[in-house]
């Protein structure tokens, strides 16, 4: 199933992807019949490697699409030779071991999947004839792309989140799921009789916008980018830093239910919806009813031409039967209910030459091999790029510069080289050269034995140089607005950058010696320079570029030693308690290295004074609670004030609610107050929350 239509300008790709499909399928795909154990054997080691990657590690390698490739012709395979089948499944297993397990009241199922409007029609007609009825009525809804969840609660009050795990049983993250702001910790009791206990379940997902958000950050901090919301999401939500997670504003939505206790249960679908609703939680707003198989199929393609502008990740609709007293007459296999189906969007996909590899340079020395192919168009947009991860993967796959691979782009994901054409690689194919130099400074390149990845030793290289200051620069760090590449290469080439010290010993003449920097511009370039002298320490400590040390861990040290200097002189037991043995040992090693101590010297030396988030701050407990500004405050910005909240783990929102905690109003505050008051809000004054997050 495709979710758009043919292209123009595609026809050539569409062309190859036949041709593609045809070799795939006759000569590529390794089913010898003299081999389908052997091949049964490698699927399920392949299928099993792929599940811990996504389950346990949330970092797969391959596309959903690929791996249900993989599981379709694993199935076929048994099918054919059930001398060689295995007893199902069941549907997976995202226990981590890193959080206390709990038993699900009623299991969680999965999906059965239909790929084809064929194979949707074949459910509708086995189900209308164990029914005995052809006139069904269904509830069709978008396939939210995220990690099931389910969430009880007893009287109307969160008790517990709890992830499927293995469908009885999962990971408990209740803590993490509180700071969803979305999802209430009681339901609306104005909206009739409350159910004792009623397990909910839903998806916890990453709206597009606050996945490009992240993104946008982790590439100005030069960090590889999250290649699909669903991991970020299932990542963040797993994460056992809850501040972490609550940096990360992750969505969900209530799709169904298990366990209903106390009360009757939905009569329906449609009936559930309007109960969510009315209880005050983010349910499904887009559903739709539909009559007939028709309608249905008419439906799930209307949610796919929809699919690039919902603003969630989807991977398909989800058709269920609306009445509940049908549903319970069909019931469930082991693995999913007989009265509903997933009718899943294929990705979009091309073929096309790959002409080369190149490699980038981070600002940690980390070589990462980007595939360089011809254009594309692909999901909307012209591809001509991919990652592919690391080296040992181009081995893996057996990848060489002319072949045909495969790319795809699904929705919101980062476009990726999915598949080579081994049967038709052409004669002259070249096999990729891995660098044993760095291709900036001709560095004998390192490798890590627990590592896939290489990296360049010198610390001095150009190439690590310009992204460690581009880092420094970026907002992701110490935020020097208006400074960019261009302008740090050619101050670089004028030899007057070498560390992030230097940026703070600038002068007006050297600004202008950057071709096409005017003197207004140069002005205001030393204004934002002097202006981020007195940037949130974190944000220094984060701006060196110390590896392993991302913003998490910057805040954290941040709060352990209060300036600048303290952290030069920081223990390895003390930073190890803080942020971990190997980020603690990776700090130890930079500040072991005399340029280092003294780019910080030289830092302090220019007049940089971090603000610091202050001992205070460090021990009040401001972990996930919301704040909200109103008027303006006297001693600092909105953004530094918010910057304290943030740095002591507490979160800003921009309007009341009675899910906020504090409500600081500065002089002239507004409508926000009266609305806090009404809400019962506690309202405290600029002086009360300098108090509460620490002075500088
Ligand atoms: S109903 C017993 N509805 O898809 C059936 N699932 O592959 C329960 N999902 O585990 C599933 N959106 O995590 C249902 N509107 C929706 C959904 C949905 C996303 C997920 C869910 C489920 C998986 C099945």
């Amino acid at each position: 199933m495709k979710t758009t239509g043919p292209r123009r300008g595609n026809v050539r790709a569409a062309c190859l992807l036949l041709l593609w499909s045809v070799i795939t399928c006759v000569g590529v795909a390794p089913v010898a019949d003299s081999a389908p154990r052997e091949r049964i054997a490698e699927l399920r080691t392949e299928i099993a490697r792929h599940d811990e990657l996504y389950f346990k590690k949330t970092k797969p390698e391959i596309s959903d699409a690929a791996y249900d490739r993989l599981k379709r012709e694993l199935v076929t395979l048994e099918a054919a030779h059930p001398e060689f089948a295995r007893p199902a499944e069941g549907v997976g297993d995202d226990r981590s071991g890193r959080f206390p397990v709990h038993a699900h009241r009623e299991r969680m199922l999965s999906l059965n999947k239909a790929y084809t409007e064929a194979e949707w029609r074949a459910f509708h007609a086995k189900l209308a004839k164990q029914l005995g009825r052809p006139d069904l009525a269904f509830v069709v809804e978008p396939k939210y792309d995220g990690l099931a969840i389910s969430l009880t609660y007893e009287h109307g009050v969160l008790v517990r989140a709890v992830t499927r795990g293995n469908g009885t049983e999962g990971d408990d993250v209740t803590a993490n799921v509180r700071t969803i702001r979305a999802l209430p910790a009681q339901l609306n009791r104005e909206a009739g009789t409350l159910p004792a206990l009623v397990e909910l379940r839903g998806e916890i997902y990453l709206e597009q916008v606050e996945f490009d958000r992240i993104n946008a950050e982790r590439a100005a901090a030069d960090e590889e980018p999250f290649a699909h919301p669903r991991n970020l999401a299932a990542g963040t939500l797993k994460s056992s830093d809850p501040a972490e997670t609550a940096s990360r504003r992750l969505s969900v939505v209530i799709y169904g239910w298990g366990a209903w206790e106390g009360a009757p249960a939905p009569v329906s679908q449609q009936t559930f919806h309007l109960q969510v609703r009315t209880w005050g939680l983010p349910g499904i707003a887009r559903y739709q009813l539909a009559n007939s198989a028709d309608e249905v199929w008419t439906a799930v393609r209307s949610i796919g031409q929809k699919r690039a502008s919902l603003g969630f990740p989807i991977d398909g609709a989800v058709v269920k039967l609306n009445d509940t007293a049908l549903r319970a007459r069909v019931g469930a296999d082991e693995h999913a209910p007989r009265w509903a189906i997933a009718c899943k969007y294929e990705p979009e996909r091309a073929v096309t030459r790959l002409r080369g590899i190149t490699w980038q340079v981070g600002r940690t020395g980390v070589l990462t091999p980007v595939a360089e192919f011809d254009a594309v168009e692909l999901g909307g947009s012209t591809v001509a790029r991919a990652s592919l991860h690391n080296r040992a993967e181009i081995a893996r796959r057996d990848i060489r510069i002319g072949d045909l691979v495969e790319v795809e782009k699904a929705g919101e994901i980062i476009p990726a080289v999915v598949g080579v054409n081994l049967a038709g690689r052409p004669a002259d194919s070249m096999p990729c050269l891995f660098p044993d130099r760095c291709p900036s400074c001709d560095t004998t390149l390192a490798e890590k034995s627990d590592e896939a990845a290489v990296r360049c030793p010198n610390t001095h290289c150009p190439a690590q140089r310009q992204r460690r200051l581009e880092h420094f620069v970026s907002a992701q760090a110490v935020e020097i607005k208006g400074i960019g590449s261009a302008t740090i290469a050619a101050l670089s080439e004028a030899g007057l950058l070498q560390g992030s010290a230097d940026f703070y010993r600038l002068r007006r003449e050297d600004l202008a010696r950057v071709p096409g920097l005017g003197e207004k511009t140069a002005d205001r370039l030393l204004a934002e320079i002097e202006r981020s002298k007195q940037a949130e320490l974190w944000r220094f400590i984060h701006g060196l570029g110390i590896p392993q040390v991302g913003a998490a861990s910057a805040r954290k040290l941040a709060a352990q030693c209060g300036d600048l200097a303290g952290l030069a002189r920081i223990e390895a037991k003390a930073a190890a308690g803080v942020i971990g043995p190997s980020a603690a040992a990776a700090l130890a090693e930079f500040m072991a290295r005399p340029e280092n101590q003294a780019d910080i010297r030289a830092m302090l030396d220019a007049g940089v004074r971090p603000i610091s988030p202050g001992m205070a701050a460090a021990a009040a407990n401001l972990q996930g609670k919301v704040f909200v500004f109103t008027g303006t405050l006297a001693g600092l910005t909105r953004a530094q004030a918010a910057e304290k909240v943030r740095a002591a783990g507490g979160i800003v929102r921009d309007s009341v609610s009675r899910l906020t905690d504090y409500m600081v109003a500065g002089e002239g505050a507004g409508s926000k107050l009266a609305e806090a008051q009404q809400l019962g809000v506690k309202v405290i004054n600029e002086e009360e929350f300098r108090q509460m997050v620490g002075r500088p």
